[in-house]
């Protein structure tokens, strides 16, 4: 398992990410000057890099925060791999690569983080792994050959995964607690999906509250447009920073 942070974040707020998904970088700085000291890390998914590239992560950076790079990254070895490298070099926090690409492409991963060299202090970016995307319905996995109920195939995607080098996994609030039991301590669960008990849900049909996705054993949650689309995003983030703190406390502060 490649995961050089296995000591758990230290505060609520640094357990908290907010999904930076904006077209600009005129939008990102707004919201990243209106949230860097309410949120522990900034998602970056490819609505916004393939517009502004890395220079999202020098706005994030230079205001004290971290970077999460979304971008799902699934191809053959070589090239995931030597994206894995260039992670690094940017000082990112944690990324996405597909459980799906496989083992030999999760471990060159794992082998490239090792080999990169970081500047004095840093630590090497967290692997974690997509297992299924909940846009697929069980008759999409079905046609793409999977005979395996869904949960099985999270779960047994996931082990693969973290055997394999992966320092942690995304998934729904609904998993965490049964990946948490077949996986090793230390592995990070970042849990997308989650709404407050007053907020629309939008598209997300899955969805928890950060005090629930807390309490089955989170490490991270992943909010966006409840704190984007806010009145007063600040706020809402300030809401959520208390849910997990509410989450964490039930059980038993972990
Ligand atoms: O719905 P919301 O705006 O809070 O979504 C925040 C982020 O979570 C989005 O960037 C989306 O890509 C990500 N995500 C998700 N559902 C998943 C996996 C990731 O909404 N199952």
């Amino acid at each position: 398992m490649t995961n050089p942070d296995s000591t758990e974040p230290a505060s609520a707020r640094e357990r908290l990410i907010f999904a930076l998904d904006v077209d600009t970088l005129d939008e990102a700085e707004r919201l990243v000057k209106q949230l860097a000291d309410r949120v522990g890390v900034f998602k970056v998914g490819p609505r916004l890099f393939t517009r502004v590239g890395s220079l999202v992560f020098d706005l994030i950076h230079g205001l004290g925060s971290q970077v999460f790079l979304d971008l799902k990254f699934h191809d053959i070895p070589a090239s995931v791999g030597a994206a894995a490298k260039e992670a690094a070099r940017h000082r990112v926090k944690m990324f996405t690569i597909h459980a799906l690409g496989g083992s030999t492409m999760i471990r060159e991963v794992a082998n490239q983080l090792a080999k990169t060299t970081l500047v004095p202090g840093a630590s090497p970016p967290i692997p974690l792994a997509v297992t299924l995307l909940t846009s697929h319905s069980p008759e999409d996995v079905r046609a793409l050959g999977f005979e395996q109920p869904v949960p099985e195939l999270v779960e047994r995607l996931g082990q693969m995964a973290v055997r394999s080098g992966a320092g942690g996994i995304v998934c729904s609030g609904h998993e965490v607690r049964e990946l948490k039991a077949v996986l090793p301590p230390g592995c990070v669960f970042v849990v997308p999906g989650i709404r407050s008990p007053t907020d629309v849900a939008g598209d997300q049909s899955r969805i928890m509250t950060p005090a629930a996705a807390m309490a089955e054993g989170a490490t991270y949650i992943v909010v966006g447009r409840p704190i984007r689309d806010a009145e007063d995003p600040q706020a809402a983030a300030e809401r959520m920073v208390d849910g997990i703190a509410e989450g964490l406390e039930a059980r038993g502060g972990s």
